[in-house]
């Protein structure tokens, strides 16, 4: 299998666009392509891309069953709004009960990950496809390979690709990435394997998305299992979903009320909120989630504290504490209810570090007080911890 990747592409918007569509006819003119959206920016702008370069393509939607709602809306739905034509591919059936009671992170990546490969596969087959393209981007290609990507060449085999990576390889490599996998295609096309996330934001904006897209918050492969700590269960991912909603939609009407869209770029250059959701588990404060310290992943159980609210001096505390990978700033305690929530809501350029954002304790308290109307709802926190020492999911 080959990849092709659109190196070293103009960064303008409109001139990207037709290099993007040069390079797409040049590889994949009368072509079959598949295209698997996942909701996310990066997939999306593959998409439409493909679309702009008149491709053959069979865009998939995949729902597992962990996929997140968007105010009120399941993911599989919210899509057909951007994109009626696309192919939903209901596997919830057949994957939730094989994810439900696992509790280890890593085996619960490798289940998403078997799932969509498997997927993926079946459909290839079946609509008879000759290329896969996808929405790799920059730092997803930085940190599988560590090197530039104008170290790349534009057409690669996956083997010469699998000795780069080894040979290169320092420090901490996510599991995540499935820049490994090869699927019974002839190549991979990926046009944006050259953006960062706001450049293909600018893409999509070119292309006049609805704002709710253009600045969607990046969800993880994994999807709600990434938040909800230890076994997923039935019970436990219905409560996820709403409580995620909450959330993710509170923080993007105060963002679009104050400066007109749910997503900044702040004075550090970072992505404000980069993401914003909601975590859960029973008794936190017994769970050993993720950490990074020294580059290496960690797990470690989270230390509470509470007292009166100082975003500067409570965000300081935690960068400097040693012993523990995630601070959680207590806002309500009880003995009731059944799931405690986290709220997390983070900055970043890349997601390779992370800052805590600064909401405003009314907006806090505010998605608190909406968190309060689910009788399962057991004790509040917030995460006050950068990454480093946190990551930014909790498993
Ligand atoms: P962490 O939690 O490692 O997350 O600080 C960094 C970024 O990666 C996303 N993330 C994942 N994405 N598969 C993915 O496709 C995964 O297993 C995974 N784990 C984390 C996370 O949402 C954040 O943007």
């Amino acid at each position: 299998m080959l990849n092709h990747r659109l190196i070293n592409p103009p960064r303008e918007p409109e001139k990207f666009v037709k290099a993007a569509i040069t390079f797409l006819q040049k590889h994949a003119k009368d072509k079959k392509v598949f295209c698997a959206l996942s909701g996310g920016i990066d997939s999306s702008a593959t998409y439409l891309l493909l679309k702009e370069a008149n491709i053959n393509t069979i865009p998939v939607f995949i729902d597992h069953g962990l996929m997140r709602i968007i105010r009120g809306v399941e993911e599989r739905e919210d899509i057909k709004k951007l994109f009626p034509e696309v192919m939903v591919v209901d596997i919830r059936d057949k994957f939730l009960p094989k994810i439900f009671g696992e509790e280890d992170a890593e085996v619960k990546r490798k289940l998403f990950k078997d799932a969509y490969s498997d997927t993926i596969s079946k459909v290839i087959k079946e609509e008879k496809c000759d290329l896969l393209s996808d929405g790799t981007i920059l730092p997803d290609i930085e940190e599988s390979f560590g090197v530039k990507i104008s170290d790349l060449k534009e057409t690669m085999s996956l083997k010469e690709e699998i000795s780069l990576k080894n040979k290169n390889i320092r420090g901490f490599v996510k599991s995540q990435h499935n820049l490994d996998i090869e699927y019974e295609v002839e190549a991979t096309v990926q046009p944006v394997a050259s953006l960062t996330k706001p450049e293909v934001r600018k893409v999509l904006e070119y292309f006049k998305m609805p704002n709710e897209l253009v600045y969607r918050k990046a969800f993880p492969g994994p999807a709600l299992s990434a938040r909800i700590i230890g076994p997923v269960t039935s019970e436990n991912l219905k409560f996820e979903k709403k409580v995620h909603d909450i959330v993710e939609s509170t923080v993007n009407d105060y963002y679009t009320e104050k400066f007109g869209k749910p997503m900044i770029i702040n004075d550090k250059g970072e992505q404000e909120p980069f993401q914003a959701f909601a975590a859960t588990t029973t008794d936190v404060l017994l769970r050993e989630v993720t950490g990074m310290i020294n580059g290496q992943r960690t797990y470690e159980v989270p230390l509470s504290i509470k007292g009166e609210w100082d975003f500067e001096k409570l965000v300081h505390f935690s960068s400097q504490i040693k012993g523990y990978a995630r601070i959680l700033y207590e806002l309500y305690e009880s003995h009731e209810g059944i799931y405690d929530v986290i709220i997390r809501s983070i900055n970043s350029i890349d997601a390779r570090t992370a800052s805590v954002t600064n909401l405003p304790i009314d907006l806090i308290e505010e998605i608190k007080y909406k968190l309060l109307e689910f009788p399962d709802t057991k004790n509040i926190y917030f995460d006050i911890t950068p990454k480093p020492p946190a990551t930014i999911e909790y498993v």
